[in-house]
């Protein structure tokens, strides 16, 4: 006799046969995988959406890894619905309605403005959508956030700056700052991590935050903080990541500066890396994408399909956000990128080829330190 039967067999004499009944049917078709279950199998749609293009990991790296992954966790039968806001809040929040309207399975969001976004994602979650934050910690009700330990991303780029100054570290180095766009929570992680590290060991003579991260107005922002101390004057750029680097190094050169300060960035961007061999770029921060990339599609999945556990195996840290305490969370480690480290780092993981990274221009610079 099944467990089912023995135990409609207990009820009838406990005169509950009726409940009992529907307590067995629910338990052989969840059992069964039949049409009772409650979660979804392999046939799932995720949805995706990145925050902009003018910083080149999103499509480069974020976008192919997520699908590949969901590809694999749901024998090619999930689907992405991906969309990318351009750095425009309005677009986010018009293809995160999209999203909603086409019923997707679940939603993994990577915020343009993390707070005006709050909105739809209680739409979402009304619709019974969950909302996976990616990366940057949207507000509202999410079920959970994956992204890299952004307080240390920030802690590394401050200590980098240090190192590079060396000796000349003291309250009289001049510094500028070149923040990320205020409607980014983690650029205030970046700042707030780097200002621990700085803070009484230098002279921060500019600081700028840069809407949607745009690399031209770090470039802008770059030639008028040259015209104000004086392109030699400046010993380090604290730049928050690669495409603003991209941005204040063309503002130097500009001006004039032959002899480059040490700048930071982050993203270890393929034109960043080669400034690294080069030496025009001080450091990037090496942030495994995989990692961030493939947990999110797991716990995507995981959730749509009510593996629990599992859900929960990944998302083991919490974090709060400025609507919700307490969310689930998973926060990836990052590595600083020097000169020394590019290949036990972006090429040991197969991010790029040396190839790809000394081209015949860069072929010297590479040999010099031994990248071949
Ligand atoms: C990401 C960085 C990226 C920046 C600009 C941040 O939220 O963590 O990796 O460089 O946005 O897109």
């Amino acid at each position: 006799m099944s467990s089912c039967m023995r135990r409609i067999a207990i009820s009838v004499a406990a005169s509950t046969m009726t409940l009992s009944l529907a307590a067995c049917g629910v338990l052989d078709a969840a059992q069964s995988g039949g049409e009772a279950s409650p979660t979804k199998g392999d046939d799932i749609t995720v949805g995706l959406l990145l925050p902009e293009t003018a910083n080149t990991r999103y499509e480069q790296f974020d976008y192919p890894i997520f699908k590949q992954k969901v590809a694999s966790l749901t024998r090619h039968q999930g689907k992405v619905e991906y969309a990318n806001a351009e750095a425009s809040a309005d677009k986010q929040a018009e293809q995160l309605q999209k999203m909603v309207d086409d019923r997707v399975d679940v939603i993994v969001l990577d915020a343009v403005d993390a707070h005006a976004v709050a909105e739809g994602v209680r739409k979402a979650k009304a619709a019974g959508i969950p909302v996976i934050a990616y990366d940057r910690l949207a507000e509202g009700p999410i079920d959970a956030y994956i992204s890299f330990d952004n307080e240390l991303v920030g802690e590394t780029q401050g200590r980098a700056v240090l190192e590079a100054l060396g000796d000349r570290a003291g309250g009289s180095a001049r510094i500028v700052m070149m923040n990320g766009s205020p409607t980014d929570p983690n650029a205030k992680q970046f700042k707030a991590g780097a200002l621990s590290q700085l803070n009484g060991k230098v002279t921060i003579a500019k600081s700028y935050d840069t809407e949607g991260w745009k690399p031209e107005e770090a470039e802008a922002n770059m030639a008028e903080a040259i015209n104000a101390i004086g392109g030699d004057n400046i010993d380090a750029v604290y730049s928050a990541n690669d495409g603003m680097a991209g941005g204040v190094i063309k503002a130097l050169k500009a001006a004039g500066v032959t002899d480059l300060p040490p700048v930071t960035g982050q993203d270890a961007d393929l034109e960043a890396v080669r400034r690294i061999v080069s030496g025009e770029q001080y450091m990037s921060v090496y942030k495994p994408y995989p990692q961030e990339a493939e947990a999110a599609a797991e716990m995507a999945v995981a959730r749509v399909q009510g593996r629990d556990i599992q859900f929960d195996a990944l998302t083991e840290d919490k974090v709060d956000s400025p609507t919700h305490k307490g969310i689930p969370a998973q926060l990836v480690p990052v590595v600083s990128l020097t000169k020394s480290n590019i290949e036990s780092t972006v090429v040991a993981d197969g991010i790029y080829r040396v190839s790809e990274i000394c081209t015949d221009a860069y072929a010297a610079a590479c040999a010099a330190i031994g990248l071949r």
